[in-house]
């Protein structure tokens, strides 16, 4: 079989493509078909004096999303889509597709989400699934050269391991079982027996947020590494990111592209340290005159940018009604960037205030929301890591920092650009009382972590581990604002079809 990412490979030869019509258009007795593979799309010209009548009759058939088979011969062609331009000689059809809902005109996203298993073949969210992709294997890469073995975590679990109000719970024959919330703790009986390992699997969080960054079923990546301390970790999830990321800008630049991801901080992030604060600087930056200054600033700036945009909008929009039609077409273009930038503007407008109101009122032991997040990640182009939590707010199972009880020597990476937490990691307790000590204050049940406390009497070791939420790290390569276009079907509040 020829696919169509191959097609250089086939320059002047006949070959056959079988796919699906993404666009057509005809002019008279020339098709223009634009097919699509899978690997990617091919404009395919039909002419009716370079086909048999049959071949013809089917092409006057075509619908989008029909099936087909097309034989022609490959010409290098710049302008066209791919880089390459089929010459059709013959054109076979599978099955003519019905009237497909998802046209090129704009559609709600709960319509898209209703169709998402049609939706899945539009360009963007094709994309996006190739970066995806790109980013399993990268981590695999990664973990795999390093000498970690991939471990499977069970999904069915006796125990929580995250806290229990974000629990789905199931029945288990005549027991109670919970869906796991992570692979943490059996990771942590396997770097045991291994030293470095490494779970990459389906965790669930039954929490009742209806935010971009939120999934009820999700995909997490957990390194968990024997005699690492918290620095090490660090040191680590840093240089897992950026490896993640230089791979994917490295492999799919089409995809980037399609997406219309602006890549300059993404190049910044791969070649670029990643700054490492404490909980109580990141607080005290939050607080700091310096933020309110920082955000009084951004609404100058976008106040400004909105003022120029509708500057350019009302100059084009005169100019239209002398211009070409490439122009105008052109034109409608621009407006509709400009409309989607200007909206955006709008948005950050009205929520830069609560920002702001929320980092002044932030009081050191609560938790980053998701603004806190974004603020605390502006000045810098890269992800940063914010260590020393209020243990208050984190897991029971984590080490206690010697120097101060009340902090817990956690690790959080925040993403550049919005995108907020997309790690969280730990060193862990590796002391049976202490850790039993924990367990009772989070009001856990010491009896279904028998098995678990058993790891702390046959030789414990100082050990440390972290976290990758794999959906929040695609929608940020991917410059996706909602974590729903980042796994095939998510599952969220509220969608559990198709
Ligand atoms: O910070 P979390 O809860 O950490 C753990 O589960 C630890 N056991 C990890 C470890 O130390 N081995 O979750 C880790 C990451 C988050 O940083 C986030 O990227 C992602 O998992 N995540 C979610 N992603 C999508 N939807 C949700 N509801 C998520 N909850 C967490
Ligand atoms: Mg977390």
């Amino acid at each position: 079989m020829v696919y169509i990412n191959n097609l250089s490979e086939h320059v002047d030869e006949e070959v056959t493509l079988k796919g699906w019509v993404y666009n057509y258009r005809s002019s008279g007795s020339l098709y223009f078909v634009e097919m699509r593979d899978g690997s990617g799309i091919c404009q395919c010209v039909v002419a009716q004096d370079a086909v048999s009548e049959e071949a013809w009759e089917q092409t006057e058939a075509l619908r989008q999303e029909t099936s087909l088979e097309i034989t022609g011969k490959v010409v290098e062609d710049e302008r066209s889509i791919g880089g390459h331009e089929l010459q059709v000689t013959d054109l076979n059809i599978y099955q003519v597709a019905e009237d497909y809902p998802i046209t090129p005109k704009e559609h709600g996203v709960e319509f898209l989400m209703e169709n998402r298993h049609l939706w899945l073949r539009s360009q963007k969210q094709w994309a996006a699934m190739r970066v995806r992709n790109e980013i399993i294997y990268a981590i695999h890469t990664f973990f795999q050269e390093r000498g970690f073995v991939q471990m499977d975590a069970p999904i069915f679990t006796g125990n929580a391991a995250e806290g229990t109000t974000n629990l789905f719970e199931t029945e288990y024959f005549d027991d109670e079982a919970y869906l796991t919330q992570s692979g943490q703790l059996y990771g942590e009986a396997m770097a045991m027996a291994h030293g470095l390992i490494y779970t990459f699997g389906p965790t669930f969080r039954a929490e009742k947020s209806k935010t971009r960054r939120h999934l009820t079923e999700f995909w997490m990546i957990e390194p968990e590494m024997a005699f690492y301390d918290l620095n090490m970790n660090m040191d680590l999830a840093e240089d897992f990111v950026q490896f993640i990321v230089k791979r994917v800008l490295d492999r799919r630049p089409k995809e980037l592209e399609i997406l219309e991801r602006d890549t300059s901080k993404l190049r910044k992030t791969a070649e670029n340290g990643f700054p490492r604060i404490s909980y109580t600087e990141a607080v005290e930056e939050l607080k700091s005159d310096d933020m309110a200054a920082m955000l009084d600033q951004m609404v100058e700036d976008r106040k400004q940018e909105a003022e120029d945009l509708k500057e350019e909008r009302d100059e084009i929009e005169k100019e239209r009604g002398q211009a070409k039609k490439w122009r105008k077409a052109q034109i409608d273009q621009r407006v509709i960037e400009i409309g989607k930038r200007l909206d955006e503007i709008e948005e950050d407008l009205r929520n830069i205030p609560d920002w702001r109101e929320s980092a002044l009122n932030f009081e050191w032991g609560e938790d980053f929301g998701g603004s806190d997040e974004t603020l605390l990640t502006m000045k810098y182009d890269t992800p940063i890591l914010v260590h020393r939590y209020p243990a208050e707010i984190k897991a029971f199972y984590m080490k206690r920092d010697p120097e101060d009880e009340k902090l817990a020597m956690a690790c959080d990476m925040l993403a550049p650009e919005g995108y907020g937490e997309i790690i969280g990691g730990s060193k862990r307790e590796e002391d049976l009382e202490t850790l039993k000590k924990r367990i009772a204050e989070h009001g856990l049940s010491e009896d279904v972590f028998q098995w678990y406390l058993d790891l702390r009497q046959y030789g414990s070791v100082p050990h440390s581990g972290f976290g990758l939420g794999l959906e929040r790290t695609v929608a940020w390569l991917c410059g996706l604002d909602h974590v729903r276009e980042t796994i095939p079907f998510p599952r969220m509040m509220g969608r559990l079809t198709p």
